[in-house]
């Protein structure tokens, strides 16, 4: 009787998870998409600790560990995310799927060691303990060994991964690149299959150091694949690590035969190789490339153009030409995240328009640090969801836009893309702003962006650079304009 009532809440959280996804595609419903699927979540835990019965009819037990684990990881969980600034959140995403590697790599090592046990008792009998070189007789079909390595090796590449990839976004850990890194690369990931290929297809002679060396040749290719990837390559990688650890989670789900692991990996897995082939679309990058790690790094664009002059506007200039424009296009980068500018944004734009101003706001795919990051910061402040144009859009948009205001945007908008060859973002499609008639750019300085580049945007005879903090700038260009 448990069991089917636990199969209908199982269905129940497949649903609520579905639900959720959907709801996230916009930025309206997405805040009750979390929660949608969070509940269904916490229904699937509560209803597999009381519920669930094995074979034999005993319940889970062992629920000292079961809640001391759960209350451990609700606390750190609430405190990260009541701490996180909306400028780390890619950081706390890259942990989380670390987190979600390093659960299907932990299954897949207890489930190898039960195995080993299990088959001890079979063919060590009484005698006592296995030598770590003795080969053992597996007991299970090739497609459990399969998925169970899949898992492993899945899990491990996403663990080492994801933690260098949040310790790279933080700054903690800096691009390391050596020359053959992408032979040795493709070595430890032919290597690691190989060994859990030769495992799986010889199950009756295997030694349990050959699951372990699998393990510690994934977790050396992951960092290995993340350590070189810079530039503006990282969105890739964090959507691609995403979806591993979905894939991952999936394995686990086949392991114990949990339909609601197996949906939430397949969905997580899914969603993240969807994004993953949509960054690569946006950066102009090719899977392959990400999965080598071959791209990126810390090269620095090849085109010196020797001490170029830029030209500054005051608040007041910048006033009246926004005041007296037909059309003007926001672009929303980095900066206005960190600034927390959204709300002052909001403001600007219902103040142009209430002076017969039209005003739409330009999205780059890669804008910020994560995917969807300008869209959700603008949808917080209440723009509206009709004024985002996509990149493709807004770049049709910008020959007949009068004044283009660049708000802490600076790789998005690099026309180096286009031409430099030796620019890390060449190839990048990027926002056209210089196609309009006038582009004023707020920052707080010349230094670069993300990608670490000069950006000759900055030097052109239609642009004015606009200096100071996001949100003061747009505070004062709201109180400048109210008094034209
Ligand atoms: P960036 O190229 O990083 O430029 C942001 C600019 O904002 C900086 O040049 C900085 O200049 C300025 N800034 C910082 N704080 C500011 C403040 N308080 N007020 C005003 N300006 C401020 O940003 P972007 O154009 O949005 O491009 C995103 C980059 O990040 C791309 O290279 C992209 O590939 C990469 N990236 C994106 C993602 C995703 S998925 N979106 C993930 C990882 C990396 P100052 O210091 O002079 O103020």
């Amino acid at each position: 009787m448990g069991v089917s009532i636990l199969t209908i809440i199982y269905i129940i959280a497949a649903v609520t998870f579905i639900m959720g996804l959907k709801m996230m595609s916009n930025p309206k419903t997405a805040r009750k998409g979390n929660t949608t699927a969070g509940i269904g979540m916490l229904f699937a835990i509560f209803g597999t600790i009381f519920l669930f019965k094995d074979e034999t009819g005993a319940n889970l037990g062992n629920y000292t560990w079961i809640f001391g684990g759960l209350l451990i990881g609700a606390i750190a969980g609430i405190i990260m995310a009541k701490k996180v600034k909306m400028t780390a959140m890619p950081e706390m995403v890259s942990m989380f799927n670390g987190l979600g590697g390093a659960s299907a790599a932990l299954i897949s090592t207890v489930e190898f060691n039960r195995l080993v046990k299990d088959n001890f008792q079979i063919t060590v009998g009484e005698t006592g303990v296995a030598a770590a070189n003795e080969l053992l007789v597996l007991p299970v079909t090739a497609g459990t060994l399969l998925i169970l390595f899949s898992g492993l090796v899945l899990g491990g590449i996403t663990f080492s991964g994801s933690v260098i990839a949040w310790g790279k976004l933080s700054g903690r850990v800096k691009d390391f690149a050596f020359k053959g890194q992408h032979l040795i690369n493709i070595g430890l990931l032919i290597l690691a299959i190989g060994l859990a290929a030769y495992v799986t297809a010889n199950k009756t002679e295997v030694s349990p150091v050959w699951f372990y060396l699998v393990l510690i040749l994934s977790l050396i290719y992951g960092i290995f694949f993340v350590l070189p990837i810079g530039g503006a390559d990282m969105p890739v990688v964090i959507s691609l690590l995403n979806s591993l650890s979905g894939i991952s989670a999936a394995c686990s789900g086949f392991l114990y035969n949990n339909k609601v692991i197996l949906t939430g990996g397949i969905l997580v897995g899914a969603a993240g190789t969807i994004l993953t082939v949509l960054m690569c679309r946006a950066m102009n990058r090719s899977l392959l490339n990400v999965l080598i790690g071959s791209f990126g790094g810390s090269q620095t664009s090849g085109s010196d153009k020797g001490p170029m002059q830029h030209k500054e506007i005051s608040l007041n200039d910048a006033a009246v030409v926004m005041s007296f424009a037909n059309k003007v296009i926001v672009v929303p980068g980095y900066g206005l995240a960190v600034a927390q500018a959204q709300h002052a944004c909001h403001e600007l734009e219902k103040l142009l328009e209430s002076k017969g101003v039209q005003v739409k706001y330009a999205i780059h795919p890669v804008a910020g640090r994560m995917p969807g990051h300008m869209n959700v910061l603008l949808a917080e402040a209440d723009v509206s969801y009709e004024k985002l144009l996509e990149m493709e859009v807004a770049n049709q948009e910008f020959p007949t836009t009068d004044v283009v205001l660049v708000l802490g945007a600076n790789d998005v908008v690099n026309p180096a893309a286009k031409h430099d060859q030796a620019s890390p973002i060449y190839g990048m499609p990027i926002l056209d702003v210089e196609s309009a008639r006038m582009v004023i750019v707020n920052k707080r300085s010349m230094k670069p962006g993300y990608a670490g580049i000069e950006n000759e945007l900055f030097y052109q005879p239609k642009t004015s650079m606009l200096f100071g903090d996001a949100k003061k700038a747009l505070n004062d260009l709201v109180t400048e304009i109210k008094s034209i």
